[in-house]
């Protein structure tokens, strides 16, 4: 067998075997396949697919690639995953609560890459806060405490990190198969039996139509069915940005706002409600998604989500006086109002041109090696649906260069008809 010969398959639309899929991901995770070669065989796969038999096979490879956990020990753990958006800080609303109905939180979580934000990053704007705790802290932080979130410090699912930065490099990430080994073996590695997934499905998501996002969902389920691995996908809208912030400090005062019940956007509550009743489902908690949803809003509003929240912020090292008072976080050198162009409805808030331009102001990274400015980003006042007056403040620009604020000022970035 030769990596020339498994291109040339897929490149004339062939099927790989099982023994190809794995002698690629040996190879390529030991660096005796080239980047070069690697890329070629990728774009063959983005462009001519593979089938579901293809799809779990390379799954498979990826997962066993670099150590996986076992996490029996520490009870049913329920993991939550979602495949990226704009403004989503889901992931830090939703486990603290569910940390907080008594499922233990055993969470591994990624950096932000393209328009997409990170977990890791928007906890790592909550200063002192330890993301690269090792893996006993970890077990022991959730046998103690039942939550810990850090990142993908360990030797999981090695062949992904390689193949997912590659596919960055080569306009070759929206692709069915690849997301779906790419969410699956992290998601094996990382030891929970039981996961729910958020497929986002819109401008700001990677599959732009229900469709596709349907296809992603089918594929991951019957991956994680042959891996013995209970898995729920849910399909959520990422059509605008979710809730008001994007941009990571701005996410995380958001997040804690939420979690102080201070206000709650609607598209922030249907997401929580509908993982979450799932991830409850799925660790036998409740028996009926109903009383589920009940359950994650009750845990929100007697406070005891919030105190979960402090207490896997204090215990991971970070300063919880920034939680309690989220006017310490530092902001950005402008705060600059966005004004509505003229009176009428909100249509569109496109998230992916969000996105972007958060990126632009400095929150989001196009290298993985690049650092971020955790203070830019947006605050909006206004959803898509709201009428509007000229002249109104439909939201903020959060920049350190006047400049950059300037020149997104120009942009008709609310549409309104
Ligand atoms: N999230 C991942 O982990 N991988 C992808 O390919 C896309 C989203």
């Amino acid at each position: 067998m030769n990596i020339q010969e498994i291109i040339a398959k897929k490149r004339d639309k062939l099927e790989l075997s099982k023994e190809e899929i794995e002698y690629f991901i040996n190879g390529y995770t030991k660096g005796e396949i080239t980047d070069y070669q690697a890329s070629a065989l990728v774009m063959a796969i983005y462009i001519n697919g593979m089938n579901d038999r293809e799809t779990t096979d390379l799954t498979l490879a990826m997962a066993y690639s670099g150590d996986v956990l076992d996490l029996s020990s520490l009870g049913e753990v329920v993991d939550k995953h979602s495949t990226g958006g704009v403004g989503d800080k889901i992931t830090l609303v939703l486990m603290p609560v569910i940390a907080s109905l008594g499922i233990p939180v055993a969470k591994m979580s990624g950096r932000g890459l393209g328009f997409t934000g990170g977990t890791i990053d928007k906890l790592e704007s909550i200063p002192g806060y330890n993301t690269s705790i090792s893996i006993d802290v970890f077990m022991e932080n959730v046998k103690k405490h039942g939550i810990s979130l850090m990142g993908q410090t360990l030797n999981l699912a090695p062949a992904d990190k390689k193949i997912y930065a590659l596919r960055d490099t080569i306009a070759c990430t929206e692709s069915i198969p690849l997301i779906a080994s790419s969410i699956m073996s992290k998601k094996i590695a990382a030891g929970a039996n039981k996961i729910v997934i958020d497929v986002t499905c819109g401008s700001g998501a990677f599959m732009k139509t229900r469709e596709d996002a349907e296809k992603l969902a089918n594929i991951m389920t019957s991956i994680g069915r042959l891996a013995n691995k209970e898995t729920v996908c849910i399909i959520t809208p990422m059509d605008e940005p979710v809730g008001y912030a994007v941009g990571n400090t701005l996410e995380v005062i958001e997040a804690v706002d939420i979690l102080k019940n201070k206000y709650m956007p609607e598209d922030v509550k249907n997401i929580i409600e509908e993982l979450g009743a799932n991830m409850l489902l799925l660790a036998g908690k409740i028996s009926n998604i109903e009383d589920g949803k009940n359950l994650i809003i009750e845990n929100i509003k007697n406070g005891k989500a919030y105190s979960k929240f402090l207490e896997l912020i204090s215990n991971q090292g970070g300063d919880i006086s920034y939680i309690e008072d989220t006017d310490k976080f530092e902001r950005a050198k402008y705060i600059v109002p966005i004004k509505a162009s003229k009176s009428g409805k909100i249509i569109s808030l496109d998230a992916l041109n969000i996105g972007k331009l958060s990126c632009y102001l400095g929150a989001g990274r196009e290298k993985k090696e690049d650092s971020i400015n955790p203070r830019v980003g947006f605050v909006f006042t206004k959803k898509v649906g709201s009428l509007v007056t000229e002249g109104e403040v439909l939201g903020y620009i959060h920049a350190d260069d006047e400049q950059k604020a300037n020149e997104i000022l120009k942009q008709e970035i609310f549409v309104i008809e």
